[in-house]
């Protein structure tokens, strides 16, 4: 293509938050009872490379059925949104998704926001090449505080895109309280396509974050590997064990790294100390009655435009309005 013929351009913007940030953050987690860590550090290169392949696996049903959804509904939330719109991507995923998107509804801007500076560089870069005429805008933040939009988006219709049920990442409070982030964010007159992850028999939400092949342990390990990398961590990942299962009262599959051996490990500097037998909770993923979601929503000033489901009903795909 000739450099003429583009339209669009690209612009990246960088809050990358720094170490400082992410030490303090994860040194507070693991000191903590019981001890914790934010499911976001999961997302390193390979991180986001375990990611995919797990959005493969049969056991796991959530991308495939999402992906079936936009599918059949795309048209329609196309017809709906209209003209004159940005495209703003909460977490910069599965290109897969995106591209559906943008193909549907063809924005003029597009706004991927991501923690992981080389990874969102990547997709983002992609992207431009393949759709010469559209504005890409990357901004490269931790989407779960609250944020800014880059101005050079005022004047077009604000479309937040939230797929793959990864608000289940955030407890209940935290996923009104983003949502209400996103209310702001956007303003009011925008919309929200948001996938969510619907309640369902026991066994096949534990059979989805046990796969046979492993590659869901080896992606709840990669967080400690990527804490040596980022951290200066001496964690040995041998000397931990993938635990995943459903806790009836909160509604949601709970991720855990379980200590194999009495242990001291150096983070940052500090040493942190794990009994045998010692879990560290990596991951909450929240799944919802569509009336939960939507109470949720509703609380945090959006309102439902359309829900759709698939034969199952095992996930769900909401457009939103910004009151
Ligand atoms: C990206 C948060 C939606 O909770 O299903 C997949 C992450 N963790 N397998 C999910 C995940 C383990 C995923 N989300």
């Amino acid at each position: 293509m000739d450099m003429s013929d583009r339209i669009g351009e690209f612009v990246f913007f960088d809050y990358e938050p720094g170490e400082a940030d992410m030490a303090s953050e994860v040194i507070e987690g693991l000191s903590g009872q019981p001890k914790q860590i934010s499911p976001k550090y999961f997302y390193d290169q390979r991180g986001s490379e375990l990611f995919e392949a797990i959005t493969e696996l049969e056991e796991y049903y959530v991308t495939r059925t999402e992906l079936g959804l936009f599918e059949t509904h795309l048209d329609e939330v196309a017809t709906l949104l209209g003209d004159d719109l940005c495209v703003v991507e909460y977490g910069s995923g599965s290109s897969l998704k995106i591209r559906k998107l943008l193909e549907a509804v063809t924005p003029d801007a597009y706004v991927p926001i991501d923690i992981s500076q080389e990874h969102l560089k990547a997709n983002a870069e992609r992207l431009y090449e393949d759709y010469p005429w559209l504005r890409v805008y990357p901004v490269c933040a931790d989407f779960s505080q609250p944020l800014v939009l880059p101005a050079i988006t005022n004047g077009l219709r604000k479309v937040g895109f939230f797929p793959g049920s990864s608000i289940g990442n955030f407890e209940p409070a935290a996923a009104r309280r983003f949502l209400a982030n996103v209310h702001t964010e956007l303003g009011s007159g925008s919309a929200l396509l948001i996938g969510v992850d619907r309640k369902k028999p026991v066994e096949i939400l534990t059979d989805a974050y046990n796969d046979t092949k492993g590659v869901t342990a080896e992606f709840n390990l990669n967080v400690l590997l990527h804490l040596n990398d980022r951290l200066r961590a001496t964690f040995d990942v041998q000397q931990f064990d993938h635990d995943a299962r459903y806790n009836e009262n909160e509604g949601c599959i709970q991720m855990f790294l379980r200590s194999r051996t009495d242990q001291v490990v150096e983070v940052n500097g500090q040493e942190v100390r794990f009994d045998a037998d010692e879990e560290l909770h990596t991951e909450n993923s929240y799944k919802f009655h569509p009336e939960e979601f939507r109470a949720i929503a509703s609380e945090a000033g959006f309102k439902q435009t359309r829900q759709w489901s698939d034969a199952k009903d095992w996930f769900a795909l909401f457009l939103l309005e910004a009151i």
